[in-house]
């Protein structure tokens, strides 16, 4: 499609010779939705390698929501990095105090929170499947059918949104039961209320699996 936005067929030439660059050097592990190839942004719009212009409805937890380079926060890494560029988590630096600050004052949680910084969505999953054991003591978890948390071998353990993600990575972590999600839209249970009904069912299975608590 050539328009105004468009200068190029996509993906244009420039974005095919990286991404063969990249086929040689790169893990194909990563997984690639499509052959976008970032020059960069500004607010909600991307431009790529070529020189076409996008809008970005995929940013998503991979580009929080703030845009692809709003100026308070590049003048914030900017001012970071001319003090420092890493500090092992063995010590402490006053960003990371602020931070937590920032986000107790918007009261997370009822009661005083403390914060965890992970680097990753599925280091905060792993993060948070040792804590729930360590405070509650109790070894079985439950997880979603249609859920994605990660891939790391814990999260994986929960990820089933697509069967390849666990595909040649058994065995998982043990001790997940997956139960449906409440889906009013396509609802798996009989009576309008999904949520109840499924609640219903973990209740169930938890009777059937009591000995395993
Ligand atoms: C809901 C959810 N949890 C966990 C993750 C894993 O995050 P990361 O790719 O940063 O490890 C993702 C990533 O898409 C996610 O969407």
């Amino acid at each position: 499609m050539n328009d105004i936005h468009n200068k190029t067929r996509l993906p244009g030439p420039k974005a095919r010779a990286l991404i063969e660059r990249d086929r040689e050097v790169v893990s194909p592990s990563y997984v690639r939705d499509y052959p976008f190839v970032m020059s960069h942004g500004r607010g909600a719009e991307v431009w790529d390698v070529d020189g076409n212009r996008f809008v970005d409805f995929c940013g998503r937890n991979r580009r929080v929501l703030d845009g692809a380079r709003h100026p308070a926060v590049v003048t914030a890494i900017q001012e970071a990095a001319t003090r420092f560029l890493h500090i092992s988590s063995d010590y402490w630096h006053e960003g990371q105090v602020k931070l937590a600050e920032a986000i107790r004052e918007l009261d997370p949680v009822s009661g005083p929170a403390v914060s965890f910084f992970a680097n990753s969505g599925a280091e905060a999953v792993e993060a948070a499947l040792k804590l729930a054991r360590y405070a509650t003591g109790r070894s079985r978890y439950i997880g979603f059918l249609g859920a994605f948390h990660g891939r790391t071998m814990g999260a994986l353990a929960f990820t089933a949104s697509k069967y390849t993600q666990q595909a040649r990575y058994f065995p998982t972590m043990p001790g997940v039961t997956h139960v449906p999600y409440p889906n009013p839209y396509r609802p798996l249970f009989a009576g309008d209320d999904q949520g109840r009904a499924v609640v219903a069912y973990i209740e169930q299975l938890m009777e059937r699996k009591c000995s395993c608590r």
